[in-house]
């Protein structure tokens, strides 16, 4: 199966870029010391697929996201900047993920999933 490398100096701090990996969407976000923060306070929280912000990233890269783009509900595709936790929106049928991408209110039963993936250096990361 296809993996595919992707330079991170392209995302600037605060705002993500999707890429196509095998034919999915996937969200390569460099979240703000203020997303990070707001992703581990919550960790305690009730939430339909409890995760660890810490367990959603790479050690020591608290500020990589990347995650499979995909609503775990039908597949729609989230947008971020929306919902009440900070994180993606789903329009489809109002799924609501925070900036962890961890469903935290509405259908999708799952969180948005974290593919395989490697730091190739500090500024490049293999997918799959
Ligand atoms: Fe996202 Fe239904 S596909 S809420």
């Amino acid at each position: 199966l296809a993996s595919v490398e992707f330079d991170l100096t392209k995302v600037a701090e605060g705002q993500q870029v999707t890429i196509k990996w095998r034919g999915k969407p996937l969200f390569i976000r460099n979240r703000t010391g203020a997303e990070i923060a707001r992703a581990v306070k919550d960790d305690g929280a009730s939430m339909p697929d409890p995760q660890k912000d810490e367990d959603r990233h790479k050690p020591g890269k608290a500020q990589w996201l990347v995650l499979v783009g995909t609503c775990t509900h039908l597949g729609c595709v989230p947008t971020f900047g929306g919902g009440d936790y900070g994180g993606w929106f789903c329009p489809c049928h109002g799924s609501h993920y925070d900036v962890s991408g961890r469903i935290r209110k509405g259908p999708a039963p799952k969180n948005l999933a974290v593919p395989e993936y490697s730091f190739l250096s500090d500024t490049k990361v293999k997918v799959g």
